[in-house]
This record gives structure tokens, sequence and C-alpha cells, in this order.
């Protein structure tokens, strides 16, 4: 891991002086009412922007946002991304209408030294995802050289991550060397016990990254949606609770090897309950064990609460990835502000991972005693799970 961190072909080490330099970046961010909702992503990419515009460089950034799935959709552009980027970095942002094209060639060309351009949402064309060879040249002939700072997109092979690497020279920009620098403690040689905690909604899209942490981690403790369905693989009621009946067997043969590799699986065992997710809805406690049928489990419980605390207490090393349940509705917000809490007091090197999880911990207001928070989710989670990303391996030199 140290490895790949010294590996890295560096901004610091590339001649921007003076250049168009094309950077992508990560500003897949929530929007509410046309606005920007959390900007953390926006401002972790910060450090480099003004590292080019130092260097006289004429930076010209690429995102997507969302999935339009090739189409222009116009909740989609990056107009008000633009217009937060613009304040936060104080500097006039120039937001062009497409990303490929003469129109856009000839705007940027006449920008002068120093001009910031956010070119519109690259998922507008489908040849993005599709990572197409000759879309990947058009992005590449509007700069001189490349910068890929989305580290949140490391884990996707699309034509502005991966394909227009063939065409610039290419270089890893300050939040992805930070990133990296970061997660590295939590690969190489990671103090023990290491505790991971998986949360979120679908159990679907956490069973790789659980079934990667049994040969890295000592524990794990389950919260959030995920957790019904391994409760239900145990042969558990859990009334109206989110379960993926199809991923029962896997379940089952992943708590076996658990058992077998000596990793101990906490899950919860009391549950706030509700008949519908709702902030009126009524609410109480009970054992997992004891749900109600017609009722649904939105949060962990005080029982389990103190059990993970206490896990998190012993723990040395820390990564949490996914709420312990649906925090942003008042009433289900506890479990998550208090394994926030509990984090930001332990004596462990500490990771946050995703952006969900990221912005319940910034909301709870103990986002400063966290050791790391992560821009990425998907990309954190397979970084952390040793798989090997592909926009990050053509940085490597
Ligand atoms: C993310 O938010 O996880 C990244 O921006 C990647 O987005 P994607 O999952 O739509 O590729
Ligand atoms: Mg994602």
């Amino acid at each position: 891991m140290l490895d790949l961190i010294d590996r890295l072909r560096r901004v610091q080490d590339a001649p921007v002086d003076g250049k168009t330099v094309l950077v992508r970046v990560d500003y897949n961010v929530p929007l509410a009412d046309g606005e920007v909702a959390d900007d953390a992503r926006i401002k972790a990419s910060l450090p480099t922007l003004n590292y080019l515009l130092e260097h006289a460089a004429k930076p010209v950034l690429l995102t997507h946002l969302g999935r339009p799935e090739g189409k222009v959709v116009p909740a989609l552009r990056l107009d008000p991304v633009a217009a937060h980027l613009q304040t936060l970095l104080g500097h006039p942002v120039h937001k062009l209408d497409d990303c490929v094209g003469e129109e856009v060639k000839e705007a940027i060309e006449q920008g002068e030294e120093g001009s910031v351009f956010l070119l519109e949402n690259v998922r507008f064309h489908s040849e993005e995802v599709a990572d197409e060879a000759l879309f990947a040249r058009r992005l590449a002939e509007l700069g001189n050289l490349y910068i890929n700072d989305a580290f949140a997109t490391l884990h996707r092979a699309h034509a502005s991550t991966l394909g227009i690497c063939d065409y610039l020279p290419s270089y890893a920009g300050l939040l992805v060397q930070r990133e990296i620098e970061a997660l590295s403690h939590l690969i190489d040689n990671p103090t023990r016990p290491y505790l991971a905690i998986i949360g979120g909604k679908k159990a679907r899209s956490k069973l790789g990254a659980l079934r990667d942490f049994l040969d890295q981690v000592n524990a794990i403790l389950i919260g959030g949606g995920v957790a019904f369905t391994f409760l239900r693989a145990q042969g558990i009621q859990v009334g109206n609770s989110l379960v993926d009946e199809s991923l029962l067997g896997e379940i089952t043969k992943l708590i076996k090897a658990a058992a077998e590799k000596g990793v101990t699986i906490h899950l919860p065992r009391d549950v706030v309950v509700a008949p519908e997710l709702s902030a009126e809805a009524q609410t109480k406690v009970c054992p997992t064990t004891d749900i109600p049928s017609g009722w649904m489990g939105l949060d962990i419980g005080p029982e389990t609460i103190g059990e993970f605390r206490d896990q998190i207490s012993v723990a040395k090393t820390i990564v949490w990835a996914g709420p312990m349940g649906a925090f942003e509705i008042e009433p289900f917000s506890h479990g998550t502000v208090e394994i926030a809490a509990a984090l930001a007091g332990a004596d462990a090197f500490t990771v946050v991972g995703g952006g969900e999880t990221g912005e319940a911990v910034t909301k709870s207001g103990y986002a400063e005693g966290i050791s790391y928070i992560s821009t990425g989710g998907g990309a954190c989670l397979a970084l952390l799970r040793g798989k090997s990303l592909p926009a990050l391996q053509v940085l490597l030199a």
C-alpha cells in the first residue's frame, strides 16, 4: 500500500504552469430544491484547484452527476454546482453547456489564464460510461494534460476516468493522494483490533465488502437495513423490515465463514420500530426477536447502541460505512448519531466512508473527532477490500 502512494504520478510533478489542465472531479453531490445539499466533495477538490490557479494554469473540470444514462436530464445539469463552486473558490467559474464539441473548445481557448471552466455532466453522453475511445479523445482534445482528483469515481472505468489517459499525460490530484494516504492505515498492517461497522439500506450493496472484510477485520457490527436480512437468515421474523429474500442463502454462508475465520459479527439485539417510515409515525423499542408483524425496524435500539459502543471502545482501527437507521428522519437518527459520537470518542484510527455516512456524521456534529472522512463510498470500500481500482491503476508509474 505504501507502494501505491509512492507509485502515484502526482500533480506536483506535472508541468502545469500556464497549461490548460483537464481535471476530473467528483461533484456527484446531493441536490435539494435546485441547490447543493452537501458540499463535502466540492470542498475536497479545492486544494487541487487552488494549486493549479497558483501555477497560472487554466483548469477545465469534468464530472458526472447522478445516472442520466446517456440523455440530457435537465435536473442533472451542473449549473447549481458551478454556482456553489464559484462561491467556495472565490473565483469566477464558467459553466459550459456540453463537455465536448467545437463550441466548448473555442470557449476554453478564448478563456484567459486563470479562468476556471466546469463542463456539463459527462454522463449526458452514453459514450462516457461505455468508455468509448473516440469520446475519450474528444475530451482529451480540450486540454494539455489530465489530473484525476475524483477519488469517489476511481472504481469506474469510464471515458473521463480511464479512457482519457490513453491520450494525455495523467496525474493524481491532491485529494486522491490524501485519500490513499489516509486509507493506507487500514490496508497496511492496521492496528488491531480492527472493527468494521456496516449499515445502509441495502444488504446487496454491502455483501461483497462484508465477504472481503472477513479476511481483514476482527469484528463486524451490522446495523441499518442490512441487519434485517442477516436477522432473517437466522430465522428471526422481522415484520415489515427491509429484507432481501434472494440473499438469505449467501448470508447464511457468510455467517458460517465468519465463525470459521474467528471474525465476530454483532447484529442488533433491539430496534426502534414503527408501522411506517414517517416522522409522525408511532414508535417503540423492542427486541429484534419480537418485532410486531406489520411494523418495521428503522433504527438500532439502546441495548444495541451500548453493545456497539463497547466494541468501538476496545478497537484500534475502525471503518464505518452506512448509517445505522433511517437517519434523515428524526425519530430514527439516534443510533447513527450515537455511533458517530462513540467513534469521535474512540482511542482508534477512525475512518468514515461513503457520501451518505459522511453527511450523517457531519450533521451529527461529530465530524471533528473522526480521523478521516472519505469522499468515496463504493470507491473507498473497493480499495479497503483490496480490489484494484481501474482509474487508479492508470495513475501509477
Ligand atoms: C458515488 O457517488 O459513489 C460516485 O460518484 C460514483 O457514482 P456511481 O455509483 O453513479 O458511478
Ligand atoms: Mg455510488
